[in-house]
């Protein structure tokens, strides 16, 4: 099987239980989406490939923030979302593995990441509050920074403004306008890119979705 390997403190879980598996015998052959998803495949002798190798996935397997009635996401709190979002975009399905806290009646108390290339930021980033508030959103953007005030800088040399949003009424909207903002390479929101997602709470796991 070719996978799609997600990124954050939950993805990290199946990666582990991945290389136990392939270490016992699991033939597969799997894509990163990041850099310290790769190193930590790496580091327990998993098959890696690129999409340059292997452009088609079977399954990718990822984290998420937020996850809705409808598998509509929130993803990026770990700064991966482009790659993450590349990733499951080649593999004929997605499911998310999250702990049932994630799951909301309507996106965006988590704050939407928007990944946006570092020339012209604050020009990016009028535009962006522009389109938030066309798309009938509100809340601060804040650029995402480390703890010594540095701006992060992703795996692909961009920055990410969090935006604090509290509710995404029309995700789709909202996708739509970021996605025309020059200067914005990628954003948090995936729509119809999950086909399940396995939640885990105190009474066991819930599958929303089709996992086959
Ligand atoms: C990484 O950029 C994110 O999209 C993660 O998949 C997401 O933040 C979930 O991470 P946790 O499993 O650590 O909550």
């Amino acid at each position: 099987m070719r996978l799609g390997l997600g990124t954050g403190s939950t993805a990290k879980h199946f990666v582990d239980l991945l290389g136990a598996r392939v270490k016992a015998g699991l033939d597969v052959i799997c894509v990163a989406t990041s850099e310290f998803t790769q190193a930590q495949a790496l580091s327990l002798a998993i098959p890696m490939s690129t999409l340059g190798e292997t452009p088609e996935l079977d399954l990718t397997i990822d984290g998420a923030d937020e996850v809705d009635s409808e598998l509509r996401l929130i993803k990026g709190g770990g700064a991966a979302l482009l790659r993450e979002k590349i990733v499951a975009s080649a593999s004929k399905r997605m499911v998310v593995i999250a702990d049932d806290g994630k799951l909301v009646s309507m996106l965006g108390r988590y704050p939407l990441p928007i990944e946006v290339v570092p020339f012209g930021i604050e020009v990016t980033r009028r535009a962006i509050a522009a389109a938030i508030a066309a798309a009938g959103c509100a809340g601060e953007l804040k650029l995402r920074r480390h703890s010594d005030g540095t701006p992060l800088v992703t795996d692909g040399g961009h920055h990410i403004f969090d935006a604090h949003l509290g509710a995404i009424a029309q995700p789709e909207v909202l996708a739509a306008a970021l996605t025309r903002v020059p200067g914005v390479v990628e954003h948090g929101l995936f729509l119809g890119l999950a086909s399940a997602a396995i939640l885990a709470g105190v009474d066991g796991l819930v599958c929303l979705g089709t996992i086959e």
